[in-house]
């Protein structure tokens, strides 16, 4: 049987992967220590790695030398993959990874240059947000490229009574085109969107503190990346309130920074963080494959 195939294969009696879950001393993580995710995976490990997907928010899985279709297959077993709406950036053969790059071939964007450029939880901009996103490095330079996770519980926790009063019960407009344009760090990535695209992106509203579906827990589901407005304030205290979250939401001690090994794979919980991309500089080559799965309508 060839490498890929035994790893679609995830069945109930595969043998036991002895791997270990080990938490980061910081706000959130874990290194999933001795898993082989080219192998396959039975169903009392997957559940333990779904358990520590919950608790930690963020598994860092190192040294994975999967394909993409294995990428693709581990991904699908957490629930269905969304497509990303710019096609332009999606791997050839395998529309469920959205190519993450800044290189430019024959004058062409390999990927999404800027993804993450703001901090962000995937795909909140869409009516049911991503679950989760995996992101599996494929070249990383030698500089710089590191990718942060911040804890929304935390934040939510952070936030003073004040506060919480004028935000609680509230909902909050995301915007994938807000920023869209945004020339902040290396130039302007981003193709014009079609007619088509933009239908697929249409304004949505969400709840300002959700509830993680899996684990009951209150988070803050704001972020400078798609978030606009709170609706029901006016402008200027609007915009006022969401930077005080904001603030709230990045504060150093519930920040990790992931630094980008070869092959590591990262899984995150959108749901419980908001990510930012660091960046590199621009001459550095930059490439990662990211599978985003689909989660629930926030409530
Ligand atoms: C993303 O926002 O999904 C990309 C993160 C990164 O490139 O580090």
């Amino acid at each position: 049987m060839s490498v890929a195939s035994s790893a679609l294969l995830s069945v109930d009696s595969a043998p036991p992967q002895p791997f270990r879950i080990v938490p980061f001393d910081g706000a959130v993580g874990a290194e999933v220590l001795g898993l082989d995710l080219s192998q396959p995976l039975n169903g009392d490990d997957f559940q333990r790695l779904h358990r520590a997907h919950l608790d930690h928010a963020v598994l860092v899985m190192r040294d994975q030398r999967i394909t993409p279709e294995q990428h693709i297959a581990f991904s699908r077993r957490f629930g269905p993959l969304q497509i990303h709406v710019l096609k332009q950036f999606l791997l050839e053969q395998h529309p469920e990874i959205l190519i993450v790059s800044n290189i430019v071939e024959d004058g062409r964007n390999l990927g999404l240059g800027d993804a993450g450029k703001f901090w962000h939880s995937d795909l909140s901009y869409k009516l049911l947000p991503s679950l989760g996103s995996m992101l599996h490095a494929q070249e990383l330079p030698s500089e710089g490229g590191d990718t942060l996770f911040a804890d929304m519980h935390k934040a939510w926790d952070a936030v003073p009574d004040a506060l919480r009063r004028v935000v609680k019960g509230r909902e909050a407009a995301h915007s994938y085109t807000a920023r869209y344009a945004e020339d902040r760090f290396t130039g302007n990535w981003r193709p014009t969107l079609t007619a088509e695209q933009l239908a697929q992106v249409q304004e949505v509203i969400h709840p300002v503190v959700r509830t993680h579906p899996e684990t009951g827990r209150q988070a803050l589901f704001v972020s400078e990346g798609f978030t606009t407005r709170i609706i029901g304030l006016p402008e200027d205290e609007s915009r006022d309130v969401l930077q005080q979250l904001y603030a709230l939401s990045v504060l150093e001690q519930n920040v990790y920074r992931h630094r980008w090994q070869p092959h590591d794979l990262v899984f995150w919980d959108n749901r419980s963080l908001i990510h930012l991309a660091a960046g590199c500089p621009a001459h550095l080559r930059r490439k990662l494959y990211r599978t985003t799965i689909q989660g629930d309508a926030p409530f």
